[in-house]
């Protein structure tokens, strides 16, 4: 049973009630499926696989329309992702009779709740919680600010710290007399990955020791984040500096307000 938790919440109503429906489906998928191929399911289990691929489409179209309608800066990248998981769900299609692959069905449903957990978390958690365009345009971006205060003197450290490094990528990237920056920036983002794996396993400490409840939550927030460092392409960067770099910093920097304001904030 893959739990459809609080911290999924992304504060869009109708998208949330989605996204509940989708992990609805995946359960009633895997609760058919069970530990073992039962002859009477099969219809049921064919049936459900269908509803989950239509739901998933017409979520996503849903879901990249609304993103649209408020002019969400990640709405390129939310439309790769969910590609990415339209083309594992079409990996259905290649299972011709489940009977005799029982394990690559279970497999596959695995993934793809799993794949939406992260997503969620990690992508569609901004939609919602994102200050709306105009006003965060006017917002001092890559500065920290006083709102940002947790209470928690090691943990207010490092966030700024972690500013301080988005403004260093900030200065170059809008430093017109460097032509090839290229070198510096690589040097800078690995610098920041290095250092938000530093600061979230300090996080994570803190809360094992006070017995945070919230723990769990956190750590899928900062995975589902260090994976998308991870996934960073300095091959894309290369070749299209400017506008990638600049996209890339209006993400990090609101995935970081966004964190620190919804999860961070919470834990003292
Ligand atoms: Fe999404
Ligand atoms: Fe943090
Ligand atoms: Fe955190």
């Amino acid at each position: 049973m893959y739990e459809f938790t609080d911290d999924c919440l992304i504060g869009v109503e109708k998208l949330d009630n989605e996204h509940r429906e989708l992990f609805r489906i995946i359960n009633e998928a895997m609760n058919l499926l069970g530990n073992e191929f039962k002859e009477d399911k099969y219809d049921d289990i064919v049936q459900i696989l269908n509803e989950l691929k239509d739901y998933t489409e017409y979520h996503f179209r849903h879901e990249e329309k609304y993103m649209e309608e408020i002019n969400h800066p990640e709405l390129l990248l939310q439309k790769r992702q969910h590609m990415e998981f339209t083309a594992k769900i079409n990996e259905l299609d290649a299972i011709v009779d489940f009977r005799e692959q029982h394990e690559v069905l279970e497999e596959l449903l695995k993934y793809l709740v799993t794949w939406l957990y992260r997503h969620i978390i990690g992508s569609d958690i901004m939609i919602g919680k994102m200050m709306p365009m105009e006003q965060w345009e006017k917002q001092p971006k890559f500065v920290f600010s006083d709102e940002y205060y947790t209470g928690i003197e090691f943990v207010d450290n490092e966030h700024k710290e972690l500013f301080r490094i988005i403004e260093d990528v900030n200065q170059v990237i809008m430093n017109d007399y460097v032509h090839d920056k290229y070198d510096e920036i690589v040097r800078l983002l690995e610098e920041l990955k290095n250092y938000t794996q530093y600061h979230f396993n300090d996080e994570e400490e803190y809360m094992t020791k006070i017995g945070y409840e919230g723990l769990g939550a956190q750590k899928k927030a900062h995975d589902a984040f260090i994976n998308r460092l991870e996934e960073l392409d300095l091959e894309e960067i290369d070749d299209n500096q400017q506008q990638t770099l600049e996209e890339l910093m209006e993400f990090l920097t609101s995935w970081l307000v966004n964190h620190i304001l919804h999860m961070d904030k919470k834990i003292k």
